[in-house]
């Protein structure tokens, strides 16, 4: 376990930062870049840049994840506060904005507490500021910590149950593997008996998928782009952004959509002092976007120490929630 420091800060009660909350952007990058297929890790997309053209990905009329989510959360909410109950804290792994949060807690009866964890700090503090002035009621708690990390959950007085909040499908991001140990650490982290909440796009029509991230406007390849004009901003790296094309392709075994960069020529590029050369083809792997029927998430979870409760998915079965309790 890290050291974790507490602070005070005005209309937040406390707030909870852990020392591995500091990424190494440099040296992972390095490494991806040093393998044979040369890779980057996805979660550094979200830069400023790379947050914005993030949200601007959830509007586009391909991309249907986040509105068929936001729809399916606002149609099963009573649902879901009968089989939460009351009284709860709320823990939420990787917030971000904390939109689809309010959906949540407007159906919950009375929550207590409200713990968001995330790596990035200050988008952490603003969303929970403005989350604790809009819910008096409600201690928020932020803690700024790689939530794939072990971390201590805040024991909250009056506390009466804990679930876990995961929307988004950001599991797919994570190979099967990985997914597996978050599902174990989050298990830990709400404790026996206690719920997870967890949104996970499903397996469907190849060309729904394709157009959801190959969309028309170019939106999904300046985000993917944006990888390396990072690494060019922040790391004084020499890439020519324009040498490179956004590819996002499915691949039906296991199931996932991967997001590459194409290198249109043969080249090289520096970053940090070394150089990386790149043939005509050759493919920077930055995403993993992995889909999942229901029984085939439902065996993932059963493998991290998961029952499967319920589980609801939209009329034209695009995305699913699933309600975990921890066996
Ligand atoms: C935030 C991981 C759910 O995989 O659909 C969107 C990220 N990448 N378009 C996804 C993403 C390209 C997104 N997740």
């Amino acid at each position: 376990m890290s050291e974790a420091t507490v602070a005070d800060l005005g209309p937040l009660h406390d707030y909870v930062e852990y020392d591995h909350a500091s990424d190494n952007f440099l040296a992972d990058v390095l490494e991806g870049l040093r393998k044979p297929q040369k890779e980057l890790p996805s979660k550094y997309f979200y830069d400023e840049r790379g947050s914005q053209l993030f949200d601007r990905i959830c509007e586009l009329p391909e991309y249907y994840p986040t509105r068929t989510e936001m729809a399916l959360l606002r149609h099963i909410s009573a649902d879901v506060a009968e089989l939460v109950g009351d009284g709860a804290t709320v823990i939420e792994f990787g917030s971000g904005s904390s939109t689809k949060i309010r959906i949540l807690l407007d159906a919950l009866d009375a929550p207590r507490a409200y713990v968001p964890v995330d790596i990035s700090r200050e988008h952490l503090l603003a969303s929970a500021k403005e989350l604790a002035d809009d819910y008096p009621d409600l201690q928020v708690i932020p803690v700024c910590a790689d939530y794939t990390q072990p971390f201590d959950v805040p024991v909250i007085e009056g506390e009466k149950v804990r679930a876990g909040f995961f929307p988004g499908s950001t599991i797919g991001n994570f190979s099967r593997d990985a997914a597996v140990s978050f599902l174990r650490a989050a298990a830990s982290d709400v404790g026996h008996n206690n719920g997870l909440l967890i949104g996970v796009d499903l397996k469907k029509d190849v060309d729904i998928l394709h157009a959801a991230y190959n969309d028309a406007a170019g939106v999904t390849a300046a985000f993917n782009l944006n990888l390396l004009e990072r690494i060019n901003r922040e790391l004084d790296g020499t890439f020519d952004t324009g040498a490179f094309t956004h590819d996002a392709r499915w691949v039906p075994d296991p199931g996932r959509i991967e997001m590459h960069l194409v290198s249109e020529r043969d080249q090289t590029a520096e970053v940090g002092g070394e150089s990386f050369s790149f043939a005509a083809g050759e493919s920077i792997y930055t995403e993993d976007s992995h889909k999942y029927d229901i029984a085939g998430f439902q065996a993932l979870a059963a493998e991290a120490g998961w029952r499967a409760i319920e589980h609801w998915t939209d009329p034209d079965e695009l995305f699913s929630i699933h309600l975990l309790r921890v066996v």
